[in-house]
């Protein structure tokens, strides 16, 4: 019986110490900001190859804004590869990018904006 108490607890210790290492991480100093677009919006017509400003709202910039900065294009079928441009300053309110050539033209394109995966212009179209 004192032979199986003192596993039991040796488990009982055990199982706690692995609890403690996979604590969670502490998400309270994040600080996420997504930027209200201004340009691309829905009346928006970009070129295939063209090199067009992608503009944000900046009045609302938090004091520390830890998120990098990063703009793809997105349909519906999701984000599109190669990131158009990354490590800017978000509070520039301002970034250029460049439409890669092989994209195929369609009017349901929108701007993903980070900060956040989410943060998405409305759809707008481009062209031949
Ligand atoms: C929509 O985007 C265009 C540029 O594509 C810009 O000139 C216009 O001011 C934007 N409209 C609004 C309401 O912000
Ligand atoms: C983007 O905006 C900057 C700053 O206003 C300007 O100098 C530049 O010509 C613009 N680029 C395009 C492609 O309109
Ligand atoms: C901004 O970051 C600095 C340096 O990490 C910190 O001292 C300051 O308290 C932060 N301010 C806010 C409003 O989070």
């Amino acid at each position: 019986m004192k032979f199986t108490t003192t596993i039991t607890s040796l488990i009982v210790v055990l199982v706690a110490s692995m609890l403690s290492v996979a604590a969670p991480i502490d998400h309270t100093k994040r600080d996420v900001w997504d930027p209200t677009i201004i340009s691309p919006n829905a009346s928006t017509v970009w070129t295939i190859g063209g090199t067009f400003n992608v503009t944000w709202q900046t009045d609302d910039a938090p004091v520390n804004i830890s998120n990098g900065a990063a703009i793809f294009l997105r349909t519906d079928a999701g984000m599109l590869q190669p990131v158009l441009a990354q490590g800017f300053d978000l509070r520039s309110g301002s970034q250029e990018v460049t439409v890669p050539a092989n994209f195929t033209p369609a009017t349901n394109y929108r701007v993903v904006l980070f900060g956040d995966s989410g943060n998405w212009s409305p759809e707008f179209a481009i062209t031949a």
